[in-house]
């Protein structure tokens, strides 16, 4: 006989199915047991009575300890209360390992502390909550691939190992490569100009790296980052893009993700509202909005957390705050024609005070402006020389944007903290396990 996975049992009600997978949790009611077991697609209650099965599969499921391996026979049988809608009635239990009591799971239903909890990250993941997340995130991919591979948008990788900077040079790890110095990539953005200029419209999506010292909720030093980059374009294009993105993801995980939301009590009242247009805030309408808060901000400044916050507790879906000075952005940035000082760029905001999740614009096309800036920053221009290309090989205006992963799975989630939205979160003062 095959075996089950949880979530198909509802497909096999009356019949007599194997399932394997792990004991959640175990019940006893004098002559009747109670476990429930999940396999990682699911949950499902088993019922064992003393009565039907014999003396040693009692025994043998009375014994089971939280997380022991088990391979379980039964019926399956309706039953409307439970979750998958389904119990199993076990006639057989074997257990594969069982967890000593001496040395017992150390994840158990009551509260932990958070360091506890992510210093047994590879337990953790087991939990609902995290399971929950972890599938949410999953979803957030896959809707981020369909998205740009129905768009005609093609897929080139970027690399990992790279011979500078691209969003500034204070977070930066640095790696030996041989005799040279390497750096960590921080976004594939420059490979995808390139890559942009040979296909029209491309994306890649991987892991990048910061080494900001920051502690807040919102920095992992290791991240995964989708940037998609279009030939012909200009900040408009990519405002629109960015918001049609955007949309189609959150209506994926609301189609497709209401128990995990469920879980997580995520209310999807916020989520139901994130639907285009989004609201467009220049730069300076949204120093405004900060001094008609009462927020005392500087004209030419970076918008901090907070100031994010706030921002976005004006909007009811994602606000995109657009046209930044170019002094507190990257060196790329292509300048405004009307106000050189600022730059064609934009930030997407999330809503509920979750902050920036996209950051992108248009990107310098012209080959001194580039140098210039290049200087201006004080870049080594010699690993420069193949981006500068793109500008002397028929330069064109584009541009595109970057979405970290685990900013948007934190804010579709409604969860507190970007640790737990990637399965082994890296941060200042974790690298473990
Ligand atoms: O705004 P950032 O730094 O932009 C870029 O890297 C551009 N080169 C992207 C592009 O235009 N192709 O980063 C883009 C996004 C942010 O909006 C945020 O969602 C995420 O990457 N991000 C981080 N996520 C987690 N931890 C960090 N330390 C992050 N830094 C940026
Ligand atoms: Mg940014």
């Amino acid at each position: 006989m095959d075996w089950v996975s949880v979530d198909k049992l509802g497909e096999h009600v009356g019949q007599t199915v194997e399932i394997r997978g792990w004991l959640y949790n175990l019940r006893e009611s004098g002559k009747l047991l109670f476990p429930i077991f999940r396999d990682g697609t699911g949950l499902v209650q088993g019922v064992v009575s003393k009565k039907e099965v014999s003396p040693e599969v009692f025994e043998a499921t009375r014994c089971l300890t939280q997380e022991s391996s088990v391979i379980v026979r039964g019926s399956v049988r309706k039953e409307d209360r439970a979750p998958g809608g389904v119990e199993l009635g076990v006639e057989d239990v074997r257990p594969l390992q069982v967890v000593s009591e001496k040395d017992p799971y150390p994840i158990s239903p009551k509260e932990h502390g958070i360091e506890f909890l992510l210093d047994r990250r590879h337990l953790w993941l087991r939990s609902s909550r995290q399971h929950a997340i972890l599938k949410i995130r999953h979803d957030v991919i896959r809707a981020v691939r369909d998205y740009f591979d129905s768009h005609g948008f093609v897929l080139v990788d970027t690399p990992i190992f790279t011979p500078a900077a691209c969003e500034g040079t204070t977070t930066l790890f640095e790696v030996e490569y041989f005799d040279q110095k390497a750096y960590l990539t921080q976004s594939g953005q420059l490979y995808n100009e390139a890559t942009a200029a040979a296909f029209g419209k491309t994306y890649c999506f991987g892991p990048t790296f910061r080494a900001e010292k920051s502690k807040t909720r919102r920095h992992l030093t290791e991240f995964w980052m989708v940037e998609p980059e279009m030939s012909f374009a200009h900040l408009e294009d990519v405002m629109n893009l960015a918001e049609d993105f955007i949309c189609f993801i959150v209506e994926r995980v609301l189609n497709d993700r209401r128990a995990e939301l469920t879980v997580l009590e995520r209310s999807t009242a916020p989520l139901e509202k994130v639907r285009k247009p989004f609201p467009r805030l220049h730069y300076d309408a949204a120093v405004k909005l900060l001094g008609e808060k009462g927020i005392d901000f500087q004209w030419g400044g970076d918008f901090g957390a907070p100031d994010e916050t706030a921002i976005s507790e004006s909007f009811d879906r994602p606000v995109m705050v657009h046209h930044y000075p170019s002094q507190v952005k990257a060196f790329y940035m292509e300048p405004d024609p009307e106000r050189p000082e600022l730059a064609c760029c934009v930030d997407v905001l999330a809503s509920e005070g979750y902050g920036e999740i996209i950051g992108g614009g248009e990107r310098m096309s012209s080959y001194e402006g580039l140098v210039r800036r290049i200087q201006e920053h004080h870049l080594p221009p010699e690993a420069f020389t193949w981006y500068l290309d793109l500008r002397k090989y028929g330069s064109v205006p584009h541009g595109g944007f970057g979405m970290g992963i685990e900013r948007c799975v934190t804010w579709i989630c409604g969860i507190e903290h970007l640790r737990e939205s990637i399965p082994f979160p890296r941060t200042i003062n974790r690298n473990y396990p």
